[in-house]
């Protein structure tokens, strides 16, 4: 069974940190894979972390993580979550394990969040914790 991990960030999360803090808090997003990095070692994983604003390059690597044998797929796609027919088939497209991630609630904020095409074909969700729930999902993908 592999011990990599792919965790994928979409447009905008590059800003984490600076960007609207009040909801998305200060952490930055290389805090979170320093954080990621020191859990996944304790739980005996190796995390790939990427980040892109392109919405090909997330396609592109959701089927990276089905060729190199990744055990789960941590995916917060940024807005693309709310329009992405093409992640939503990318997801549906391999059997690695998606788990969708957000730091915010969606389904907490305005309406045109409510609707996700990760989610409707992520094995599962972790939202609202912060930072926080990039180490949850963590752990989901050790217990799959
Ligand atoms: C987000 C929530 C999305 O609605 C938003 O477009 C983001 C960040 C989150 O992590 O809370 O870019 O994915």
């Amino acid at each position: 069974m592999s011990s990599l991990v792919y965790v994928l960030n979409g447009p905008n999360l590059n800003l984490l940190g600076s960007r609207e803090p009040e909801i998305y808090g200060t952490t930055t997003l290389d805090d979170i894979g320093a954080l990621l990095a020191e859990r996944a070692a304790a739980l005996g994983l190796t995390i790939e972390m990427r980040q892109s604003n392109h919405e090909g390059h997330l396609v592109d690597w959701l089927h990276e993580a089905q060729a190199e044998g990744a055990k789960a797929v941590l995916l917060n796609a940024g807005a693309f979550t709310h329009t992405s027919v093409a992640l939503h088939d990318a997801i549906k497209s391999v059997t690695t394990p998606v788990i969708e991630v957000h730091l915010s609630n969606p389904l907490a904020r305005e309406d045109f969040r409510h609707q996700s095409w990760v989610g409707m074909a992520a094995k599962g969700t972790i939202a609202g914790f912060g930072a926080a729930g990039y180490l949850l999902a963590l752990e989901a993908a050790a217990r799959l």
